[in-house]
């Protein structure tokens, strides 16, 4: 893979062609956190609605922190996992006792807070605080194995570890940009079923559209 290449090729298409997302208009790290908690296990067109509805009741790290349980978790209903608000909510008075309120510019101590492990950690740290930290998610493994015909089983702790060590050799300084651009890649061309290769930004970088077996990754024993 020519890393310098793709990392420009993918940026350029992100920024010309990425969805208009209620989180991607904030830098505020509270609200970008609560993003990526609700998108780790919920499809984009679900999280919306509730995302302005808790950035409305509960517009900063200390309103949700000061809120009770009760009242978060009867919001967050729909959206299911309820360990993610659970957790999101220790960690937010967490941060409001521990830190002053305001949300760890380095990835050691915001890693530690509750519920939060590689991709929230990666994700939030980068989106928020321009850290060169990777965010594997499902799409972005998917598209790292189809463009390196990786043949490892992504459902396996090792790989995915694995492929955050790869993707953060690649990543540029604009790193939250950079790991949206792989997951957004993923979610509207880089597909599961019909992926739109005929108008796939990296194209050219892609081992498995050389070889034509972009349908064969990502490999995995689950499905
Ligand atoms: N899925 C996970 N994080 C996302 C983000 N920041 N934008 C769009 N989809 C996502």
């Amino acid at each position: 893979l020519n890393k310098n290449e793709f990392a420009l090729n993918l940026l350029e298409w992100y920024h010309n062609n990425k969805r208009d997302l209620p989180w991607r208009r904030t830098n505020d790290p509270y609200k970008i956190w609560l993003s990526e908690v609700m998108l780790q296990q919920t499809q984009v067109q679900t999280v919306i609605p509730y995302y302005n509805k808790f950035t409305t009741k509960y517009p900063t790290l200390d309103d949700l922190a000061n809120a009770e349980e009760q009242d978060i978790l009867k919001d967050w209903e729909g959206l299911g996992y309820y360990n993610r608000i659970r957790n999101l909510h220790l960690a937010v008075k967490e941060v409001q006792s521990s830190y002053d309120s305001i949300v760890p510019n380095e990835p050691e101590p915001f890693l530690a807070l509750k519920g939060v492990g590689p991709y929230i950690g990666g994700a939030v740290q980068s989106i928020a605080f321009n850290h060169r930290i990777a965010a594997v998610d499902g799409n972005v493994l998917r598209v790292m194995a189809r463009l390196n015909v990786d043949d490892r089983d992504i459902s396996k702790q090792s790989t995915v570890r694995s492929v955050k060590l790869f993707v953060e050799t690649i990543i540029p300084l604009e790193s939250g940009d950079f790991n949206q651009a792989l997951m957004e890649l993923g979610a509207t061309v880089c597909t599961p079923r019909i992926p739109k290769c005929v108008t796939c930004p990296v194209q050219s970088h892609c081992e498995s559209f050389k070889s034509n077996s972009v349908l064969l990754y990502p490999k995995s024993t689950k499905s």
